[in-house]
């Protein structure tokens, strides 16, 4: 008779989750699968793919759908290049909508921060949704620990627009590997209340709205409350960067009304860390820990590993 497999060890629900920004984006080319594996062995819960369509209407992982800064689409395709209006931004560049994925996999990926190593550039190619759910489900089944994939959608109402929306594709994926469920290790992002709000009644899986700066009254808590299970929310929300900074009720307000806090995203080098860290990411990463948020992105999973779990090292 067939032995089941050794269940996994969940995710903690104890401490704050280790949410890999585009996997660890600081270290390897972001969205590859040097990264999110990188991202895993450094202690991560969650990698995060931010979802755009190729022109066969396959989901691919990068953070938007204008490619030329994240891979060397400019020298193997030079005469696709294209100027369109995005979400109202006039944007020059080359468009995952007007390649195929066959197309798309001829691609390397590079390093976009000029400030980082770029000795990983052309090595990696650009991975689809479902590897990248494959990818999760084997790293963690190596490692006996549940390994949690957080997509975002990213430009979604102008995906719907262009006949490639993002969402059913993403509950076809996940619901092929039984992942379209309420305790599934997912969560689903967008900046878009409104394809957040469709989704609130197309799938159990957590829901988390993104946003960038202001306050947000209770009201608004509660209305978000409504669709999504948590924020997702720019760490300057929370606290400011300066020494004398005093943290907002945010992480507070949000809780009260049921709203888990995930703040993103820290960085480690200098011109990204706030001043009151003295030069030290770790206690930038130990402060929204101690300001009791529920999840924290970093491009530096090592970083973040090390203030939740005490951990100074790598595993
Ligand atoms: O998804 C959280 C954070 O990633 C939002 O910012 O622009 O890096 O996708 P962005
Ligand atoms: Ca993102």
């Amino acid at each position: 008779m067939a032995c089941a497999p050794p269940a996994l060890a969940p995710i903690p629900s104890d401490r704050p989750v280790i949410i890999a920004h585009r996997g660890a984006s600081g270290h390897r080319p972001e969205h590859t699968v040097a990264a999110y594996t990188l991202a895993v062995q450094m202690g991560a819960d969650f990698i995060e793919p931010d979802l755009v369509s190729t022109k066969d209407g396959v989901l691919v992982a990068r953070h938007e759908n204008e490619i030329g800064g994240t891979t060397d689409v400019a020298l193997k395709f030079p005469e696709r290049r294209a100027t369109k209006v995005v979400d109202g931004d006039t944007v020059s560049g080359w468009f995952t909508e007007d390649f195929t994925l066959a197309e798309l996999r001829t691609l390397r990926a590079k390093e976009r921060l000029v400030l980082r190593s770029h000795a990983y550039d052309g090595q990696f190619g650009i991975p689809t949704f479902d590897e990248v759910l494959a990818l999760a489900d084997s790293l963690g089944r190596a490692r006996g620990r549940v390994v949690g994939v957080y997509p975002e959608t990213k430009h979604p109402t102008y995906h719907r627009a262009i006949g490639l929306a993002l969402e059913p594709k993403l509950l076809a994926a996940l619901r092929a590997r039984g992942l379209d469920r309420r305790d599934a290790p997912v969560f689903i992002q967008s900046f878009e209340d409104g394809n957040l709000r469709t989704l609130r009644s197309e799938t159990r899986v957590k829901l988390v709205y993104l946003l960038g700066a202001g306050s947000l009254s209770a009201e608004k808590l509660r209305d978000i409350a409504t669709f999504a299970d948590g924020i997702g929310v720019h760490q300057r929300m929370i606290i400011g960067a300066d020494s004398a900074a005093v943290p907002t009720t945010l992480v507070r307000d949000a809780h009260a009304v049921g709203l888990l806090v995930h703040v993103w995203t820290l960085r480690s080098e200098p011109v990204f860390l706030g001043k009151r860290y003295g030069g030290d990411p770790v206690a930038e990463a130990r402060e929204f820990v101690r300001l009791g948020v529920d999840g924290v992105f970093g491009d530096f999973p090592d970083v973040v590993a090390a203030a939740v779990l005490g951990r100074e090292r790598l595993p």
